[in-house]
């Protein structure tokens, strides 16, 4: 089986979690794109969804499916999204789309975080993925020379802006074995907006898509 048809396994799964007349938020992604394929079956059902990013958006929309603003949403009962590492404490990395900090304020602003990915993104230790960083572009030399001192070896993100119009620093070589301490850490470093990283706030809910069907972990 591909790890699309194991993607689209664990985003029709995650239908499971919708009730009737919610505001729910979407992440970002391929997997997410299966979900909202999915979602958009069942759209007269919700109220709509706060999206992570302008690609999402742009995909409810040819969906049919209400955009909603955050701030007039208020917390969010749910939001589901997928990523590109996860550890068996539901902790992720997440950005490989570049949408980090949009997925960072509405997981924090959800109830309730469903994470839905292929069995190949389940690792023992987050760090194999490069930890993408949204860094402002003035920062970019100083973020720099701080991964450097912490053991990482940024690299920019060739030709990206994210929708905040920042700049994404890609960090290799950095074996996270304490994830909630360095995403604390990092989320200090001045001129850096947000880590890739998803340990203070992790997923509640990991569905993963695989050849035998999903695998649900819960934390
Ligand atoms: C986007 C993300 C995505 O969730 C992550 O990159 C996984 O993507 P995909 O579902 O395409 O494997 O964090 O910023």
């Amino acid at each position: 089986m591909s790890s699309d048809d194991m993607k689209k396994r664990a985003a029709e799964a995650a239908l499971e979690y919708i009730e009737d007349n919610m505001v729910l938020g979407v992440g970002t992604g391929s997997t997410v794109d299966y979900f909202i394929d999915a979602l958009s079956r069942i759209k007269h059902r919700i109220e709509g969804v706060v999206s992570s990013s302008e690609a999402t958006t742009r995909r409810l929309k040819t969906s049919g499916i209400p955009v909603l603003d955050l701030n007039a949403a208020g917390p969010l009962p749910l939001y589901v999204d997928g990523a590109d590492e996860a550890n068996r404490h539901l902790q992720l990395i997440k950005g490989g789309g570049g949408a980090l900090t949009r997925e960072k304020i509405i997981a924090a602003a959800s109830e309730r975080f469903v994470c839905i990915a292929d069995q190949s993104k389940l690792v023992d230790v987050l760090g194999t993925f490069p930890l993408p960083v949204e860094v402002i572009p003035m920062a970019r030399s100083h973020v720099g020379r701080e991964l450097l001192k912490r053991g990482g070896q940024p690299v920019l993100r060739e030709n990206f802006i994210t929708d905040n119009g920042n700049l994404i620093l890609d960090v290799y070589n950095l074996l996270i074995l304490e994830p909630t301490r360095l995403e604390a850490e990092l989320n200090n470093i001045a001129g850096i907006v947000a880590v890739g990283l998803f340990a203070l706030r992790p997923a509640d809910v990991l569905l993963l898509g695989t050849p035998d069907g999903v695998r649900a972990m819960r934390s």
